[in-house]
């Protein structure tokens, strides 16, 4: 009998109690092996506080586990050899510690997650104003050779990949373009010699992403993973990558993979933008910057209780805008999903230049309409969006840098963030949108860190 279709498998005796065999097509399985006992999990966090040693099961392979021992066969029955991984994750993010949701925990854990994937300052060169990302497997001449950058992912994951794109674009004037992994898989992509293509991807597990590397390793394309859970199948099938180091992630919503994703994504653009665009200075500022963003996002953090309060009075929205321009365009579309996703209300992201296309039409007297206007090149047209929508009666909710006090006059609800250079800007803005969801998602009585008909890795397209 032959299995076909996509699958990860248990299979257990009623008369061998000693017994398991695991098999995977698609479907991620790892083995944890412990002493005097063995596990089968979909992802090595679910033993890690019981043993850290893993095998990594590749499609179409097959263990059969005994109390003390396993053998890995194909599917021609014929033995495969499997190295033992030790598995570094971290095992206190386990729990939700003094936090009511692990959504919440994980928000306020950013300043943390962001230095880790800063490698604690070590991803960084200060004297030479650069990055340093040791697992790319890429030699610092390969870059003179590409002219195209092609970023793939779903969701979240998508939108950390637009923010990159204009950060790679600003710093290293390379063309970018983003795909939504479940189109490319399906639309015969030209894949090219001198385009590097990135795998965004919290769970590394997603299988729309998986499905779309596939086809462009097929067609010689190289892939790179910019992934957060380790020996993850996105991370093992990829030529290299960046593991962001967030810590595990327990809440379906994603929040501090977000921001360390746009960390890793910073600090790609910064490593080729100093090979090609940037200047000595330039770089070493940037270095400086982004080692103050944690501090930054501690500070945001600490503003919980105003954007709570600016949460109660929205519960009963029946539809909430974002709006951005810019490198926060992505934000602006990261909040919408953000809140409709853990609150169930009805939420859309646009540009702010979008605006005037259509989405006016949904303004009316006290729609809530989220602005995010820093100040950087965008920041007079959003402030002429913001002006249109409160023509219209709408309610303003801005989040800026600025210390304007005629633009702060333009808000309904007001929250002002620490500046920072406009490419690190979203690692801020996204924070204040991220707590907005989730006091409205708390006050609604919602299942915060399970929302109804949402799975935490899509392993199936
Ligand atoms: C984010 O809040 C969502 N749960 C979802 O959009 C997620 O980002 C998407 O499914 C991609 O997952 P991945 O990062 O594990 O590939």
């Amino acid at each position: 009998m032959y299995l076909e279709g996509t699958y990860g498998l248990v299979v257990i005796f009623n008369d061998q109690t000693d017994l398991l065999m695991g098999a995977r097509n698609g479907s991620p399985l790892v083995v944890g092996v412990g002493d005097g006992e063995m596990f089968l999990a979909s992802d090595a966090a679910a033993f890690i506080g019981l043993s850290r040693q893993a095998i990594f099961l590749e499609d179409g392979e097959l263990v059969i586990i005994r109390k003390n021992s396993y053998r890995t066969v194909n599917q021609q029955n014929l033995e495969i050899k499997k190295e033992i991984e030790e598995i570094d994750i971290e095992e206190k993010s386990a729990g939700k510690g003094d936090f009511p949701h692990f959504l919440l925990k994980e928000i306020f854990e950013q300043p943390e997650s962001i230095t880790r994937a800063l490698g604690s300052g070590g991803r960084l060169i200060k004297e030479y104003g650069t990055a340093k990302l040791g697992g790319l497997n890429l030699e610092k001449r390969d870059f003179f050779d590409i002219n195209h950058i092609r970023i793939i992912g779903m969701g979240t994951a998508y939108y950390a990949g637009m923010v990159g794109a204009s950060c790679i674009e600003s710093l290293a004037r390379i063309p970018v373009t983003v795909s939504d992994a479940s189109e490319l898989k399906l639309s015969n992509p030209i894949i090219t010699r001198d385009t590097l293509y990135l795998a965004v991807s919290q769970s590394g597990e997603t299988a729309d992403t998986i499905a779309a590397v596939k086809e462009i390793q097929n067609r010689g394309g190289r892939v790179l993973g910019i992934v957060n859970s380790v020996g993850s199948t996105l991370a093992r099938m990829t030529e290299g990558g960046v593991y962001i180091h967030a810590g595990r992630e327990v809440s379906v919503a994603s929040t501090k993979v977000f921001t360390a994703q746009v960390t890793v994504l910073f600090l790609l653009a910064l490593l080729i933008g100093r090979m090609r665009d940037i200047s000595l200075s330039k770089g070493k500022r940037l270095v400086e910057e982004v080692m103050t963003i944690p501090e930054k996002l501690r500070s945001i953090l600490m503003m919980n209780e105003e954007i709570k309060a600016i949460a109660a009075t929205c519960t009963g929205a029946e539809s909430v805008l974002f709006l951005s321009r810019g490198i926060n365009h992505a934000v602006a579309l990261e909040g919408a999903l953000k809140l409709k996703e853990i609150t169930y209300i009805h939420a859309e992201g646009f540009s702010a230049g979008w605006l005037k296309h259509g989405p006016l039409a949904l303004v009316s007297k006290g729609t809530p309409c989220v602005f995010i206007a820093v100040e950087d090149n965008t920041f007079e047209k959003t402030i002429g969006n913001i002006q249109e929508v409160k023509a219209r009666q709408g309610r303003i909710i801005l989040i800026t840098d600025s210390d304007n006090p005629e633009v702060h006059s333009l808000a309904d609800d007001l929250i002002i963030i620490p500046k920072t250079d406009p490419v690190l800007s979203p690692i801020l803005t996204v924070v204040p949108l991220q707590l907005f969801s989730y006091y409205i998602a708390e006050l609604l009585g919602r299942d915060i860190d399970r929302p109804r008909n949402l799975a935490k890795s899509v392993t199936t397209e």
